[in-house]
């Protein structure tokens, strides 16, 4: 396969805006309560003077969507994860028509951060509006790309690009690096199946596999393996795909080039709606894993083992329809159980505002062979 096919996708990015007439002016003397309400009708406004206006329309349409109760208690674990969900998404629909103006490439708001994103990945446009929650993310975003993630398995930071799933919780990852230690097998060849950061692809290299293939849906995922790979000198043993699970190979005669490891860090909860590019990190899609599973055998050596990193998640939270893994060992004759391992997750931190469904979450590394 020539690599340079896919050596530079073009990186998505939050889409500019294009309004008809120009939106109404919000300011920090406008009446937050009347502009939260617009913005539920549908508006468009168009932030003017300077950067905290718009955290302050955006604390007031939080208190109008979820409740002012809701919004400043700590603990929401009574909650219906659905019904969080659909406020969720009331919210994101109206704190997107709040808009910031870019002017070459910075925001023209007093008070602003400045975010290298708006020149990174707007090589072509100067002038332009943005969603002011668009904004936020680039900002922090930008923030973890300047200092690097972290992680407990890993002795260099990871640099993720905008838009790049990483994990900001550990469990997982620890429990590969378990089993990796222990692993016995043909260390030659791995892929890694939607590998976002690559973080799981930097323990297969830390493990002495010499050789990973890493693909991911996502653009911003292939650009970050890709340049990371390069950070640590390691690209002539880390190739990196844009690629729908293992479509990159698909015209292709892979006899002799099957792996020994195939792992896969999914998505661990079904979607509900149309899931954007970004929520494809989070929300599996229907019939992907019967896709990973029928494809996957013929990328394995006969011996190879997969792993899949899973959670219980969509079944603390009541939304998940059976477990993927266990369907697959139910259904079908194509892998057989080998090892299931089991880590408990730390409960999330006492501040944090989410519905508190991980306090029973375990994470799970299932070892599957071709039968
Ligand atoms: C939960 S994240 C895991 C990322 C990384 N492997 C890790 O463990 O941190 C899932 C990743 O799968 C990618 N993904 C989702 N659907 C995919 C598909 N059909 N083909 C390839 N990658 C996909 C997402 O873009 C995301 O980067």
């Amino acid at each position: 396969m020539n690599s340079d096919e896919t050596r530079k996708p073009f990186p998505l990015r939050p889409e500019p805006v294009t309004a008809d007439e120009t939106p109404d002016p919000v300011h920090q003397n406008s009446d937050m309560k009347e502009v939260a309400a617009r913005l539920m009708a549908g508006a468009l406004l168009l932030i003017t003077d300077t950067y905290s206006t718009g955290l302050a329309v955006l604390s007031e349409l939080k208190k109008q969507v979820f409740g002012r109760r809701k919004s400043e208690s700590v603990e929401m674990g009574g909650e219906d994860f659905q019904d969080y969900r659909t406020r969720r998404a009331a919210f994101r629909q109206a704190s997107n028509r709040l808009l910031v103006p870019v002017e070459q490439n910075r925001i023209a708001l007093r008070k602003s951060p400045d975010i290298g994103w708006l020149r990174e990945l707007y090589p072509d446009i100067q002038n332009f509006l943005l969603p002011f929650p668009q904004i936020q993310g680039l900002n922090s975003s930008w923030q973890w790309f300047l200092k690097g993630v972290r992680f407990p398995v890993l002795k260099h930071e990871i640099y993720p690009w905008y838009g790049t799933y990483f994990p900001t919780r550990f469990d997982h990852l620890k429990l590969f690096d378990e089993w990796l230690i222990k692993y016995q097998g043909r260390k030659e060849r791995a892929l890694d199946i939607g590998a976002g950061c690559g973080v799981l692809s930097f323990q297969l290299l830390k493990h002495g596999f010499r050789h990973i293939i890493a693909t991911d849906i996502n653009p911003n995922a292939v650009i970050t393996v890709r340049e990371n790979a390069r950070h640590q000198g390691v690209q002539d043993r880390l190739d990196v795909y844009m690629s729908d699970l293992f479509m990159i190979w698909k015209d292709e005669d892979e006899d002799g080039k099957k792996a020994d490891l195939i792992v896969l860090n999914p998505p661990w909860l079904p979607a509900d709606e149309d899931t954007g590019m970004l929520d494809r990190a989070i929300y599996y899609e229907p019939g992907l894993f019967d896709r990973f599973f029928a494809d996957a055998g013929d990328h394995l050596v006969d011996e190879g083992k997969l792993v899949v990193l899973f959670s219980n998640l969509g079944h603390t939270t009541g939304i998940g329809e059976g477990h993927p893994v266990e369907n697959e060992l139910a259904r079908f004759k194509r892998f057989r159980k080998v090892r299931l391992l089991q880590r408990k997750v730390d409960g999330p931190s006492r501040k944090t505002r989410r519905p508190d469904h991980r306090k029973d979450e375990f994470v799970e590394l299932w070892v599957l062979e071709k039968y």
